[in-house]
């Protein structure tokens, strides 16, 4: 990274990610992503937002929009982001990312943005909105990040090619006009590793918000009742015993799921099973997710019944990522040629 000679010695790395307002997260983006961040806040100066500017790249109720993104907000403070240590924000209330991006978007190639796989996808899938939003995604996508001079991203598989892209535009930005832009690295906490949950109707498949059989997924805000019975109809086989292995992707979810919350390996929870049947593991994992989501849920309903202060900490976090990227678009400014205002 480039520093300047004035930079203070001990400046923390900086992290930034984002999540779009989509929904209630599933089970898997909390314990695949979500509960991961809370405790890099200790060591890292730490920016997430709720990327609603990326949420209209497909078409939107706004008053549902405009729900989910409250809502989005709201639970990544239940999940124990805390609006003191990081700045938490809404990407649409700092103009700088939209500015940014219109730059980045001048230093981005069409062929580079034509290949995107996310691209390919959506507009298979959106094929009547194929939106010029949706192509330049990814120019978006890297302002968010190149604004804060991001050091580290914490990103899932699937957004692996928008980091890699982010840094070629970072790359060629700085090749063009000298060091101005940090070139973020992907960020995957050790305790990330491997915990991958699938959906549980279908343990070939990862769970998703968009599942379509909503059995298959466990919303973070899903009553108790509701997630017993979800584990309790989760898919697994024929041969009733609590161990991994070939065909038993069901179980081996479920050990996964278990074992993010109780620390225990999967010799530890085989052991602890052996001898007992499908429904007495899968009532335990059920039990176990309950117990571990209920002081996040908790919180949940506390922030939603207190929107002034929901209010106040949107407001300032906007405040705060503002100060920060508008040193960086400055720079990207005079460098490109803009005349100073
Ligand atoms: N595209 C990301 C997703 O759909 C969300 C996102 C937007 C993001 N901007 C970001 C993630 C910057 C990391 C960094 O999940």
């Amino acid at each position: 990274m480039e520093q300047t000679p004035a930079a203070p010695r001990e400046r923390r790395k900086i992290i930034f990610s984002a999540i779009q307002p989509t929904g209630v997260f599933t089970l898997g983006n909390y314990i695949g992503a979500v509960r991961n961040w809370p405790p890099l806040q200790k060591d890292y100066d730490c920016l997430y937002c709720v990327a609603d500017l990326h949420a209209i790249t497909v078409r939107q109720d706004p008053a549902t929009l405009r729900r989910n993104t409250l809502e989005a907000y709201a639970l990544l403070m239940a999940c124990g982001l805390d609006p003191e240590k990081s700045i938490l924000f809404i990407q649409s209330h700092n103009p700088d990312h939209a500015q940014g991006a219109w730059v980045l978007n001048c230093y981005t190639q069409f062929g580079e943005l034509s290949r995107m796989t996310q691209f390919k996808d959506k507009s298979a899938r959106y094929a009547d909105n194929i939106n010029a939003g949706l192509f330049t995604y990814p120019t978006l996508m890297a302002a968010d990040i190149l604004l804060y001079q991001t050091n580290f991203v914490p990103v899932g598989e699937d957004q692996r090619q928008h980091l890699e892209i982010t840094r070629d535009i970072a790359g060629r930005f700085n090749g063009v006009y000298g060091p101005t832009l940090t070139v973020p690295e992907a960020f995957i906490p050790k305790a990330e590793k491997g915990a991958r949950i699938m959906s549980l109707q279908d343990p070939t498949r990862k769970m998703s918000k968009s599942d379509p059989n909503p059995k298959g997924l466990v919303s973070i805000l899903d009553e108790p009742g509701v997630i017993l019975k979800k584990f309790r109809s989760a898919v697994t086989d024929s041969e009733a015993r609590v161990a991994a292995g070939p065909g038993k992707e069901g179980i081996a979810n479920l050990m996964g799921i278990y074992s993010v919350f109780t620390g225990k390996d999967f010799a530890a929870i085989q052991e602890e099973f052996a001898g007992k049947g499908y429904g007495d593991f899968k009532t335990a994992v059920g039990e176990t997710v309950i117990q571990a989501l209920e002081p996040v849920q908790r919180r949940y309903k506390e922030l939603m019944a207190d929107k002034a202060y929901l209010e106040d900490c949107y407001r300032r976090g906007a405040q705060q990522a503002a100060r920060l990227s508008h040193r960086t678009l400055e720079k990207m400014y005079k460098r490109v040629g803009f005349l100073h205002a």
